[in-house]
């Protein structure tokens, strides 16, 4: 019989050697599986005279049993040794210092946009949308706009070259071209607004070329002024948060709508600043009327059957008196410190807002 002590020194280095879980299976079997050379060894006991079982049983057993546990041992130590491998490779390094990233915020103007179609859509109206660069029919012919009409001047407007034809567009001078592409893409009745940019030529602390207004249009076969009424003053006792906000809707002129009106918002100033909601001083926040029938008429609806009203509302201006912002200008002029001060974080409650609703400004 083979020297069982060199036997095992020479299997236990190899167990010991073995470099991974596989090999070191593949050493179990061969020396302690079935036909492996151990349990070989142990079938020749059987052969063996009582003399000789006696010498050689225990030592077997005792090769035996040493291996397994020398198995055991390098199977732990793999796994260990395995293990760290695995965290070192998908290690995460929790010292990096964060990446230095900057939380954007929501811009006045989009937190007004938003606002407003929240409250508009809440009343049953749906959001239309129209050109920046518009031809002239929309924003001015169709809507009844003489050719005379300041409005349509050179230096109140800014248009673009002629064409071959003859035609010039404008960029729109308000929303109000978006009631005539409503009007003439569908069938009535119409309950739409259009919020957007809208440009004159114009620039100081309250007006900007580029500028955003929301149009209003309702169109059906029973609309009258009562509706005009309630549905502007709903729209601002929402907007403001002010239960009995005070309006007043003052005769006006607008080609496209008779009658017309301006609508003026109870406020007081006071020490420079707009409250609104208390006082006796009034500011302008739209124009508004009940569609005039030429324009009825341009979209070949026929006046008798259908009647509607329209406002026209300046977002800038309502952003301004409900956050307290002085300057116009400063809403385009990118400077990201008014931006962090002046946005919205994308989860803001909009009635729960801390800003107060007070402007500085003058009369
Ligand atoms: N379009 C008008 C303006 O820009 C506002 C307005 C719209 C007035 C709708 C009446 C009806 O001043």
């Amino acid at each position: 019989m083979q020297d069982l002590q060199s036997l095992e020194t020479e299997i236990t280095a190899n167990i010991t050697a073995a470099s991974d879980m596989d090999a070191l299976e593949a050493l179990r079997i061969a020396e302690l599986g079935k036909k492996g050379r151990v349990s070989l060894l142990m079938r020749e006991l059987g052969k063996m005279t009582v003399e000789e079982k006696k010498e050689f049983g225990p030592k077997l057993n005792q090769l035996k049993n040493s291996l397994n546990g020398a198995i055991v041992n390098r199977k732990e130590e793999l796994e260990t040794e395995e293990l760290n491998k695995k965290l070192e490779e998908e290690r995460v390094d929790i010292t990096l210092s964060r990446a230095n990233e900057e939380n954007g915020s929501i811009h006045p103007i989009t937190q007004v946009i938003d606002e407003v179609t929240e409250i508009f859509t809440e009343m049953g109206f749906s959001v239309a949308e129209g050109p920046e660069i518009e031809e002239d029919f929309y924003n001015f012919t169709a809507l009844n706009i003489p050719e005379s009409h300041p409005a349509r001047q050179m230096h109140d407007t800014f248009y673009f070259p002629e064409d071959d034809e003859g035609n010039r567009k404008v960029l729109r001078t308000h929303t109000s071209p978006v009631q005539i592409r409503t009007m003439m893409a569908g069938e009535p009745p119409y309950r739409i607004i259009a919020p957007g940019r809208t440009y004159r030529n114009d620039s100081d602390a309250t007006h900007t070329p580029m500028f955003h207004q929301v149009e209003a249009l309702v169109i059906d076969k029973d609309i009258h002024m009562g509706h005009l009424k309630w549905c502007i003053e709903e729209f601002a006792r929402k907007f403001f948060e002010i239960d009995d906000v005070k309006i007043r809707f003052r005769p006006s002129y607008f080609p496209f709508t008779e009658p017309s009106a301006e609508v003026d918002i109870g406020c007081s100033f006071k020490d420079g600043e707009v409250l609104i909601g208390e006082g006796d001083d009034w500011l302008e926040i739209m124009g508004c009327g009940m569609v005039n029938e030429r324009v009825l008429e341009n979209v070949n609806l026929d006046p008798k059957e259908y009647q509607g009203f329209a406002f026209g509302l300046g977002l800038d201006r309502i952003a301004m008196l409900k956050w307290g912002i002085p300057d116009l200008r400063d809403f385009f002029a990118a400077d990201l410190r008014w931006l962090k001060h002046y946005g919205f974080q994308a989860l803001d409650i909009p009635s729960l807002s801390t800003r107060s609703s007070s402007v500085k400004g003058s009369k």
